[in-house]
């Protein structure tokens, strides 16, 4: 595998890969891997000539100067995993050469961004968006991986690739889950094993969710899932919503045959967490 820092010799390689008729794919991280981002580089290597991983804990996405400053680091681990998974070539750019001057630059993607992880997390989604169309410049990729887990953030992508015609495929893939339920994530590292353990309580909630659709209203749903973590120690529950999975409009109301996104927010300890899963209503 080869590790590659500087942007000049990323777009020499990808320029002369692309000449040899190679195709790429892409999976974005900010690192610390866990087999969530290892199925997903399986998938490219799979599915391209050439991977890329790149890793880059990008500080414009992040609202919350705390979460930014713990986030794990694990560079030396990292690039041992993607020996294992087929990827070829680790870009691990330097945050001065990413943004050689403030990112002035604005985004917006109207309802996407209200709801959500937009809502509370303001600045997060421009963050996130500006990374992405940098690294898509670099890595110039035919396809992209992203995972289920940040739903809202698969669609922010979509948006912004349609948007500004990038020719790249945007591929979403499930979430892979600890034996428990919890969703797999970088953030979980840094919880205690107590903690680990509450966390399961979030995919609890939405499997409480999804047993009673269909059964009663949707108020009643987000009342229930609120009332059943709201005296969970350590558990602070930040949103719970029934949402259209492309748009993640919230729905009020939700119809035989539809399919319907449940997502979760909430703060375990000091570590903020997200989930999710698609239910299709009729399958319920
Ligand atoms: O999902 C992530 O790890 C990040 O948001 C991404 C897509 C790598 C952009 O920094």
């Amino acid at each position: 595998m080869e590790v590659i820092e500087q942007v000049s010799i990323i777009r020499d390689r990808i320029k002369a890969l692309r000449c040899d008729g190679k195709s790429i794919g892409f999976v974005p991280t900010m690192g610390a891997l866990h087999e969530g981002h290892l199925q997903l580089l399986r998938a490219s290597a799979q599915e391209n000539d050439v991977t890329v991983c790149s890793i880059f804990v990008n500080p414009t996405q992040f609202n919350n100067p705390d979460d930014y400053k713990h986030y794990p680091r694990t560079m030396e681990q990292d690039a041992a995993l993607l020996k294992t998974v087929g990827c070829d070539i680790l870009f691990a750019p330097h945050a001065e050469e990413v943004y050689v001057q403030q990112p002035l630059l604005q985004f917006s993607f109207g309802p996407l961004e209200t709801v959500m992880e937009g809502e509370h997390r303001p600045g997060h989604f421009n963050g996130v968006a500006t990374i992405v169309s940098k690294l898509f410049h670099f890595v110039q990729p035919h396809r992209a991986y992203f995972g289920q887990k940040d739903l809202q953030q698969v669609a922010i992508v979509k948006q912004l690739v349609q948007a500004l015609s990038f020719d790249v495929e945007v591929v979403r893939y499930p979430t892979i889950r600890e034996a428990n339920g919890l969703a797999m994530s970088s953030r979980n590292r840094r919880l205690d094993a107590a903690q680990q353990h509450t966390a399961t309580i979030l995919y609890s909630a939405l499997q409480l969710a999804k047993e009673q659709l269909g059964k009663k209203p949707v108020y009643t749903i987000k009342a229930t899932v609120e009332a059943y973590l709201a005296n969970v120690d350590q558990v602070q529950l930040e949103y719970f919503e029934i949402v259209h999975p492309d748009t993640l409009q919230p729905l009020t109301d939700v119809q035989p045959g539809q399919e319907v996104a449940l997502c979760i927010a909430a703060f375990v300890g000091p570590v903020r967490l997200i989930d999710n899963i698609l239910v299709n209503f009729n399958k319920v």
